[in-house]
């Protein structure tokens, strides 16, 4: 049973936890005369995320299925949703769609431009892209300008069965999640780059209210200062030489 919970006006986080992996999966479903889906989710996770967005409105009117980059948990399930909704049409930037959406999708993506607007009536969504971060070539994010709310995928992980929405910062959370996974097989979840912090000032002068978090609690606050806080994390985590190459016989 999803969780649905309502993290800003018309933005529903469908939340399907995994205990296994102490792991939940958010789904954010935008109610506007074009209701938009980011994160199309696991194909195993379809029914589920269907469920909850049954809850809302009738999963048939979905007119956009968009998401950060071409993994699994972010569009795996992307054609059982073109299936369900004839209208829907992928939304993505330009790597995204000539190097994956386009060969796997059913329908054609909408290609996103850089700051383009998609307008979904009464919200605006604006693409950035954000190359390799979280990860992918093809990575970027949304920021629904009206609301301030900034959909930005696997930044800001971090586990654990948590609340849907916090008003109180996650940078401890997601600096624990990822120092466990520096430390472990998962390392190298997120690569840190030259432009790794330019794109987090970025996106911190977009200044967000709200921070549709997809690993993780959802964060209402200064979404500039996270931005910026996320940004030392990641330098003070992942800013290091940790990859050793397998050498036979050791
Ligand atoms: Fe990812
Ligand atoms: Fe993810």
């Amino acid at each position: 049973m999803p969780q649905v919970t309502e993290i800003a006006p018309d933005v529903y986080r469908i939340c399907v936890f995994y205990p296994e992996i102490n792991l939940g999966f958010s789904h954010f479903l935008v109610n506007d005369e074009e209701p938009l889906l980011f994160h199309a989710g696991l194909r195993r996770m379809f029914n589920e995320v269907h469920e909850g967005v049954s809850q809302v409105l009738d999963p048939a009117k979905l007119r956009w299925i968009s998401f950060s980059h071409f993994e699994s948990d972010e569009c795996g399930a992307l054609n059982e949703w073109l299936s369900v909704a004839p209208q829907a049409q992928p939304a993505c930037g330009m790597i995204g769609a000539l190097v994956s959406v386009n060969d796997f999708s059913r329908r054609e993506a909408r290609i996103l431009a850089p700051q383009e607007v998609l307008s979904t009536g009464k919200y605006r969504f604006r693409y950035y892209p954000t190359p390799q971060l979280p990860h992918g070539w093809d990575a970027g994010v949304l920021f629904e300008e009206t609301q301030r709310t900034l959909f930005c995928s696997d930044l800001f992980h971090h586990d654990g069965q948590v609340e849907p929405l916090t008003h109180s910062s996650v940078l401890d959370r997601v600096r624990a999640t990822l120092t466990a996974y520096q430390a472990g097989p998962l390392a190298n979840y997120v690569p840190y780059t030259r432009n790794t912090q330019r794109i987090l000032e970025g996106l911190a002068t977009l200044q967000p209210k709200t921070l549709a978090i997809m690993h993780g609690s959802s964060f209402a606050g200064d979404g500039r200062q996270a931005c910026l806080d996320l940004a030392t994390v990641m330098k003070e985590v992942l800013d290091k030489e940790s990859y050793q190459f397998p050498v036979a016989g050791t």
